[in-house]
């Protein structure tokens, strides 16, 4: 990043800075003048979107299977490989196989077959799994742990769950089942530690002292869920999200719904009940969901952190140039979607609200947005208009009151947007490589025409850092945030994209055993702690200092620097860099809270240097004391890890000396929110 940066003050090309005054574009000569913002408190530029930070989440670096979705055994149904039961190994002797033979039913339509024939006390023979890169084992914990059974003939059990080190030396906890029937059948235990030392080198073992063979399907083991839902979520991660406060959850996003082929969708009818019944599916991101995730648990996380699903609905288009033709053709998805609809907000006297109903949330989840597809500017024969056509006629004519978003992110060719409707709605997604290239893109909403539809900046993010942005990407991120609230009258929603990686194994590429396909995420974890990144933190400062009108301000005298843009090889050539761009160093909104009258005035010092910044508020009187809140950096290549999960963290201060007119000083490399309260 330091390459980029030359000077602060000096201006060096040219930029165009909408909101700042002429003033701004002198250079040495004022070097020593100070920036000013000059708020007028009687003057709101627009209403900020209630719906403003919200949260995007897909199936990607094991977000759900090793991430938010709690449980902690990997392939518990034997699907995410045909030929072998990956991810188990035996124990004791044993051997384990694949039988088809032997389905728990239509959809778990396998299990393993477990041959422990020397079994014995001296030696139980068995199987053993190391869940998502470990298990986790704290103290005073209550595992759940479940497994159908079907004894062979001669075999009765017992068989014994345990919680053990990775060496099998340690045994943490265990329990046993006396006896095990020759039908299939669920059984289930409880597994309770003691005062052992939180740790994550640990397997799950399954064993017999005695010889046989028995078959085995959806073997589970679940600690702790938040708010004790059974088939929960990890709490650790929940409490990290409820900490954003999020409005919302666009589910499932991303590739995920789309899949590599329209067998691989996200089929929401597939993922419903009780999820030994659920087939599962491979991802696009090269692994197996069991979608123990499924609809009804995205809605209930949703209701679990308040806020609200926005839907997004398969449009008959997948990643391979998989499509189905606008017409009959895809009118049963057309149907899987308003049946979609009807899940989450039908009545019980509906079709689909009974479903809902039958399995355990009779009341309705509110709904106001729909998304159809996802990013269908991809689809190479551009039939996105047609198919976008016929989705928004059946919701609307059904739905009328539900706002529709199109997917074609508005800066892709006029030819490829939806013509012949008016989406209320367009996602924008956009993920620049460096802190400058997402800095130079703070201010385009400001000269937007206000009169088309609205944008949801549906995924972004600076992708500096891996596997979690660092400071340079949070300060990238925040001058980019002051751009959206500034304009949250057009940009309704934001949320940032990828939501969560799983950091045990993050080398990418194409390893197949990479538990990280995108990186920089929004949030790490392994199986015993997480960690938000400096990005996350100032998701967090941006949500918790929201208001809800913005104030007129303008800028004098903001200094600037000198970005040079990467140069960018695609297909193996790489293009000239594109010329230097002068951009501000300097990026600021300033909201109020209509209730309480706080003013938060955000602003971002990206340079490295102290940056003193005058602060004029007309019509309002300005208490004294107020509050700061600062994430600031040494560096811009310092982060947070597992290690290290809050080094770059806001800090709160207690401040005086404020008035309607005050000087403060930024720290270098900060993100800042001045509470002013009036007197
Ligand atoms: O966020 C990662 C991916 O980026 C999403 O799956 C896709 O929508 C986008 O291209």
């Amino acid at each position: 990043m330091k390459t980029h940066l030359r000077s602060s003050n000096l201006l060096r090309g040219l930029v165009l800075l909408p909101l700042l005054t002429a003033a701004c574009l002198v250079s040495g000569a004022r070097a020593e003048t100070l920036p000013t913002l000059t708020i007028d408190t009687t003057q709101v530029q627009a209403k900020v979107s209630p719906m403003l930070y919200g949260l995007m989440t897909e199936e990607i670096n094991f977000s759900y299977e090793g991430g938010i979705y709690a449980e902690l055994l990997r392939n518990r149904s034997f699907k995410a490989d045909a030929a072998q039961p990956v991810y188990w190994q035996t124990i004791g002797g044993a051997q384990a196989v694949l039988d088809p033979a032997q389905p728990l039913n239509t959809t778990l339509n396998t299990s393993l077959r477990l041959d422990a024939i020397t079994a014995s006390t001296a030696a139980p023979g068995g199987l053993a799994n190391d869940g998502y890169w470990g298990i986790p084992v704290k103290p005073h914990a209550t595992y759940r742990a479940s497994f159908y059974a079907r004894a062979d003939k001669g075999f009765s059990g017992p068989l014994t769950v345990a919680l053990q080190g990775a060496d099998g030396k340690t045994t943490f906890a265990s329990a046993a089942v006396k006896r095990i029937t020759g039908d299939w059948q669920r059984y289930e235990v409880t597994l309770t530690t003691g005062d052992v030392t939180p740790s994550k080198t640990n397997r799950f073992t399954l064993t017999t002292t005695k010889p046989g063979t028995v078959w085995l399907q959806h073997i589970s083991l679940f600690p702790a869920t938040y708010k004790d839902r059974p088939n929960g979520n990890r709490p650790d991660l929940m409490q990290l999200l409820a900490d954003i406060k999020p409005r919302f959850l666009r589910m499932p996003g991303g590739n995920y719904l789309e899949g590599d082929t329209i067998p691989e969708r996200f089929d929401w009818k597939k993922t419903l009940g009780d999820p030994a019944q659920r087939p599962g599916h491979q991802s696009p991101w090269k692994y197996w969901s069991t979608d123990g995730m499924g609809l009804l648990e995205y809605l209930q996380w949703c209701e679990d952190l308040n806020m609200e699903p926005v839907l997004a609905v398969y449009a008959g288009y997948s990643l391979h140039q998989d499509r189905v033709a606008a017409g009959p053709d895809l009118a049963p998805y057309v149907q899987d979607a308003l049946d979609e609809i009807e899940y989450v907000t039908g009545d019980v006297s509906t079709k689909w609200g009974a479903q809902r109903a039958k399995e355990g949330h009779p009341a309705a989840f509110p709904l106001h947005y729909v998304e159809i597809g996802n990013e269908d500017w991809f689809d190479k024969a551009n039939t996105y208009d047609a198919r976008y056509t016929q989705f928004h006629d059946a919701i609307k004519a059904k739905y009328p009151d539900l706002q529709l978003i199109s997917t074609i992110t508005p800066d892709r060719p006029d030819s490829e947007h939806v013509k012949s409707r008016v989406p209320d709605i367009i996602d924008q997604h956009l993920y620049p490589s460096s802190e400058g290239a997402m800095e130079a893109r703070a201010h385009e909403f400001d000269t937007l025409p206000r009169t088309g539809p609205k944008i949801f900046v549906g995924e972004w993010a600076t992708r500096v850092g891996s596997p979690t942005p660092n400071m340079a990407a949070a300060l990238g991120d925040a001058a980019w945030m002051t751009g959206m609230e500034r304009n949250s009258d057009l940009v309704i929603m934001e949320s940032y994209a990828p939501l969560f990686v799983n950091v045990s194994h993050p080398t990418n590429g194409r390893d197949p055993q990479s538990s990280m396909q995108w990186p920089s995420d929004l949030i790490g974890y392994d199986a015993l702690s997480a960690y938000g990144s400096p990005s996350y933190y100032a998701q967090v400062m941006f949500a918790a200092h929201h208001g809800d009108v913005v104030l007129k301000t303008e800028a004098q005298d903001i200094p600037t620097w000198v970005w040079q843009p990467e140069a960018r090889t695609r297909n193996g050539v790489t293009e000239p860099a594109k010329p230097a761009q002068t951009l501000p160093a300097l990026f600021y909104n300033v909201t109020r809270d209509s209730q309480t009258g706080t003013i938060f005035v955000k602003i971002v010092n990206r340079n490295d240097t102290p940056q003193p910044v005058h602060v004029v508020l007309k019509g309002a009187h300005i208490a004294a004391e107020g509050e700061s809140v600062v994430m600031q950096a040494t560096s811009r290549d310092d982060t947070n890890t597992l290690s290290e999960p809050e080094k770059i963290k806001p800090v709160t201060t207690a401040i005086k000396g404020l008035s309607d007119d005050f000087t403060r000083e930024l720290p270098p490399l900060s993100i800042t929110v001045l509470k002013l309260k009036s007197r």
